[in-house]
């Protein structure tokens, strides 16, 4: 398990240059697991979802709704949920420590009628506003007010009712929390401009097995018939992709060998094709492929955007690759504004890049050079973490916070591929 109590003041070290090869497995998604977690709220007996990642993040959105009144019993990556809330008010403490908290706003005013939850702030990444959620709330029926720095969400006495959503921007969260909400509302609800990411085909499969009425999954207009309840259902997290396309990056970068396996290729076709293009050989196979490099890398330029385009969340990965590319890449991204944290890091390690606003161009260089480097978010740790992995010596990475919230047991998958790496304060 990952040591994330004490991780202010660790640090990880990583002597570079070795190949990483053997095979590993990729754990459930972080992103698919915690609006699971937050179906907590509506299912209310006997709810099982298994393959959750222990992660900071999942740790504390089990907090979370454990404050909330339900009761968690975490074996393993099986956890098996029972009650209904108890109160209608999220913890700031839990709340301010992660984003993603806001998911629990919809299925706690679907299950109470009223929800309190404070506003989660920024985060490194971007200002990452939280309009999006609110719309959903109103459209659906929620009288919305913010005092104090809550969003204080209440029902009137028609309770939530069907609505027509049509998002102006795509947004997963966004997307999540209209589907959670709607399930249990009265009469029908269409959402248009929906994210078809596989975590929110995940989220939407599991509430359709617990009895919801969702149709249009895996596209842009999802069409949901609200029913009276939920019933007990178990649920298997889909395999996280951000990982395995790491872990992909991972093996191209040390030029390497690396079977990965328990994923869904299909849910990173993008990514694979462009990994391909700079001289990556992939074989893929049913749910797992094998991923090796014997050259330096070729560079292509990519373009973040929503599933089923090249993820946000492997842009900073994908960037540390780039870095030692035998040419010039330009990389823009499109879904965050401020998601360039890592390339001052990765400069101080030796690469070339331009930054302006979206877009960053990349000068390869030969080689990159072990350094001390911080990490800023989730995936610009794991940008240095790959670096290191192919730099010239050792490199020293702090801010192991940001990389606990999403990757399980990353130092022992990494020393069972063969690199040199240990955690210590
Ligand atoms: C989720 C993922 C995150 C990923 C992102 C985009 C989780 C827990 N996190 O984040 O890893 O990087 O999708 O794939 O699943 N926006 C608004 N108003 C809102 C909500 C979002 O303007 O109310 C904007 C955001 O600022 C951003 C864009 O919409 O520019 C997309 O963000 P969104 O898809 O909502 O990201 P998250 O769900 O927060």
């Amino acid at each position: 398990m990952n040591s994330f109590n004490n991780n202010n003041i660790q640090k990880i070290f990583i002597t570079g240059e070795k190949k990483l090869t053997g095979n590993i497995n990729i754990s459930g998604a972080k992103n698919a697991a915690l609006p699971l977690m937050a179906l907590s709220l509506l299912i209310n007996k006997d709810f099982n979802l298994y393959n959750i990642p222990d992660l900071a993040d999942t740790r504390l959105m089990s907090n979370l709704l454990i404050d909330l009144g339900i009761e968690i019993n975490w074996q393993k990556g099986n956890l098996n949920f029972n009650g209904k809330p108890k109160k209608d008010e999220a913890s700031y403490e839990l709340v301010r420590q992660m984003r993603a908290s806001i998911l629990v706003l919809g299925p706690l005013l679907a299950s109470k009628g009223s929800a309190k939850v404070p506003l989660p702030g920024g985060c490194a990444i971007g200002s990452r506003p939280i309009d999006l959620h609110v719309m959903v709330m109103e459209a659906l029926g929620a009288n919305i007010i913010f005092d104090s720095g809550f969003i204080i969400a209440s029902l009137g006495n028609d309770g939530l009712k069907g609505a027509v959503i049509d998002f102006p921007l795509v947004s997963v969260g966004a997307t999540e929390s209209a589907i959670m909400t709607a399930v249990l509302a009265q009469g029908q609800t269409k959402i248009l401009n929906a994210a078809r990411e596989p975590e929110v085909t995940d989220l939407a499969n599991c509430l359709n097995k617990a009895g919801a009425d969702i149709k249009g999954i895996g596209t842009d207009i999802l069409i949901i018939n609200g029913v009276k309840e939920l019933h007990k259902v178990s649920h298997s997290v889909v395999s996280d992709r951000i990982e395995a396309g790491s872990f992909a990056i991972a093996s191209s970068i040390t030029m390497g060998n690396i079977e990965i396996n328990n994923i869904n290729p299909k849910d990173l076709t993008e990514f694979i094709n462009v990994l391909k293009l700079t001289g990556t050989k992939i074989e893929i196979s049913d749910n797992s492929m094998k991923v090796s490099c014997s050259n330096r890398p070729k560079p292509y330029s990519v373009v973040t955007n929503p599933y089923p385009g090249f993820p946000t969340d492997l842009q900073a990965q994908y960037m540390a690759l780039m870095a030692i590319a035998d040419g010039t890449t330009l990389i823009k991204e499109t879904i965050f504004e401020n998601r360039f944290m890592h390339v001052p890091e990765l400069m101080r390690m030796g690469a070339k890049i331009f930054t302006n606003h979206q877009e960053a161009e990349i000068y390869g260089v030969k080689k990159l050079k072990g350094a001390k480097v911080m990490a800023s978010d989730l995936r610009a740790s794991m940008c240095l973490i790959l670096g290191a992995l192919a730099a010239d010596g050792t490199s020293e990475i702090d801010g192991l916070y940001h990389l606990d919230r999403g990757y399980e047991n990353l130092e022992d998958k990494l020393t069972n591929l063969g690199a040199i790496i240990k955690r210590s304060n």
